[in-house]
This record gives structure tokens, C-alpha cells and sequence, in this order.
């Protein structure tokens, strides 16, 4: 990806479980030395210990991406560790369900905290560090709901939006420097969170059936995303392949969205 004689450096957020951990890993495989970021130390712990027992590495740095303090000190520690940093990849988030109008302010401020001011704090942090070598690249990882309605995900998609429109005005700031910022907007994904929202055993079949109470039409390519389907698309909008790829937002849903 980069040709210089130590390894690329990445930051992958949310490294400790599902779409994260998949980015982290497949980084790894590609060569570049990876900082694993998640507020779970335990899991991202565990998460470093199966990547190293299948002869990878990854770098735990434990860290709530919603705290100023601990964001600095996360991306410090990993440029003191792996060099300054050639990439981001902000993958943690979280999910609150719930009707628009019984939200709690909790909840609305917890998701914001994490999907929309998490995306900002690190991404702050690392460009200013990309900025003087003049090259990096960052693929934050939003959802098909940030720009397709759904029933019961309004913080959550706002959330994303916000997200998204943060990381396309910072990339157009950046550009000039030679700093590509790029979205990842998956649908339904196979992870913990994904499984979450399910109540039954009738979660899968409504997920790639559709449910027409929902106003949900299903996945046409009639199958859940993998967590790697979603990291090879993080991974390609990193690489040099993309390199005139800026401020643009790879859908990965099976077609859920119809391709809006
Ligand atoms: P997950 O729940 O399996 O993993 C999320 C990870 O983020 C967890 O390890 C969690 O500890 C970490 N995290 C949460 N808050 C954090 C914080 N404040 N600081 C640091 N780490 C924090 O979820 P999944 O499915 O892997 O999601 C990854 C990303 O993909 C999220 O941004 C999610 O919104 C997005 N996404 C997931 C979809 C799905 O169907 N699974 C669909 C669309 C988007």
C-alpha cells in the first residue's frame, strides 16, 4: 500500500468484535502493522490472542473513542508504537433501538457520543497526523440507514449521517494534502449487533425476506453480509487501488437499499 521500509501504520476502532475485528485482521494479513482500538479490553485482548494464534499481529490499545482524553492518548501511544499514522478506520459504534418519539435523551446522546463524536475525535486526531507526511487515508464505517429511513433507528441513523458528512467535508479539507477520506455504509451484517436486534429465531428470515410493517424490503442478494465482505471493502478504499477515490460512500448491503 505504501512504499516506505517499515509497515504501514493503521488505527482500526472497534477492533474487539464483528466488522471491526474483521478490518483489523484482514489489515494485518495485508501487511500493515495494525493499532486495535476498543473500549472492551478484555475482548480486544481475546480478539489479538486468535489473530496471533493464526500467526497474525494486531496491537491492543484499549480506549473509549467518545473521550477526548482517552482518543489522544490512544493515538499517541500508537504512533510511540507502530509510527505515525498512514490510516484510520473508524468502526466502533452502537446501537439504541427504539420509536422517534419514546427515545430516551440517554440514548440519543450515548449514540452520539459514540457514532458521530468518536468519528470526529479520531479522525481530528489522526489527519493532523497525516498532514505533514502529506498521504493517508481514512474509511469510516457508517450504514445504509444514514441516508435510507428506518423504523425504530433514528438516533442511530442520524447518528451516521452525521458520520458521513463530517468525514466528506473533512475530506474535501484534506484533499489537497493527499489524504483520501471514504465511507463504508453496510446493511445487515452478521455480528453481535446485527443479532442484537433479533427478538426470535424469525430475525433471520425477516432480515433477508423483508418485513413490509417495517417498510423493509429485504437483502435481493437474499444472504446477511459478512464481516468480511465489509473489510475488503474498507481495505480497498484504503489501498492505492482507490487512489482517486475520495469522499465517497461504498454501499455493502446485498442491495437492501435498492441501490439509492
Ligand atoms: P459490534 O457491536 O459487534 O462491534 C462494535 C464494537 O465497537 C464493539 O467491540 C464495541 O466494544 C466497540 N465500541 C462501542 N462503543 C465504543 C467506544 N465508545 N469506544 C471504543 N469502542 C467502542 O458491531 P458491528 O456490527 O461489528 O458494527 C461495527 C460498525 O458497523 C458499527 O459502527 C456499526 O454501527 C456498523 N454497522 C453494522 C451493521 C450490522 O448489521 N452489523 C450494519 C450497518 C453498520
Amino acid at each position: 500500500m505504501q512504499s516506505t521500509d517499515s509497515a504501514p501504520a493503521a488505527i482500526v476502532t472497534g477492533a474487539a468484535s464483528g466488522i471491526g475485528a474483521a478490518v483489523a485482521r484482514t489489515l494485518a494479513e495485508r501487511g500493515m502493522a495494525v493499532a486495535a482500538v476498543d473500549r472492551d479490553a478484555r475482548r480486544l485482548r481475546e480478539c489479538a490472542e486468535k489473530i496471533a494464534a493464526d500467526g497474525g499481529t494486531i496491537h491492543p490499545v484499549p480506549a473509549d473513542v467518545s473521550d477526548p482524553a482517552e482518543v489522544e492518548a490512544a493515538v499517541a501511544e500508537a504512533a510511540e508504537l507502530l509510527g505515525p499514522p498512514d490510516y484510520l478506520v473508524n468502526a466502533a459504534g452502537i446501537l439504541r433501538l427504539g420509536a422517534a418519539v419514546e427515545l430516551t435523551d440517554q440514548d440519543w446522546s450515548a449514540t452520539f457520543a459514540v457514532n458521530a463524536t468518536g468519528v470526529f475525535l479520531m479522525s481530528r486526531a489522526v489527519v493532523r497526523r497525516m498532514l505533514p507526511r502529506r498521504r493517508g487515508a481514512v474509511v469510516t464505517v457508517v450504514s445504509n440507514a444514514a441516508g435510507t429511513a428506518r423504523s425504530q433507528m433514528s438516533a442511530y441513523a442520524a447518528s451516521k449521517a452525521a458520520a458521513e458528512s463530517y468525514t466528506k467535508c473533512l475530506g474535501l479539507e484534506v484533499a489537497e494534502h493527499g489524504i483520501r477520506c471514504n465511507l463504508v455504509a453496510p446493511g445487515s451484517t452478521d455480528t453481535p449487533m446485527l443479532r442484537a436486534m433479533w427478538s426470535d429465531e424469525s430475525g433471520e428470515a425477516s432480515t433477508l425476506h423483508g418485513n413490509l410493517g417495517a417498510y423493509k424490503v429485504g437483502i435481493p442478494l437474499r444472504k446477511l453480509g459478512r464481516p468480511q465482505d465489509v473489510a475488503d471493502a474498507v481495505a480497498f478504499l484504503l489501498s492505492d487501488q482507490a487512489s482517486h477515490i475520495t469522499m465517497h460512500t461504498l454501499t455493502v448491503d446485498g442491495g437492501a437499499t435498492l441501490g439509492v
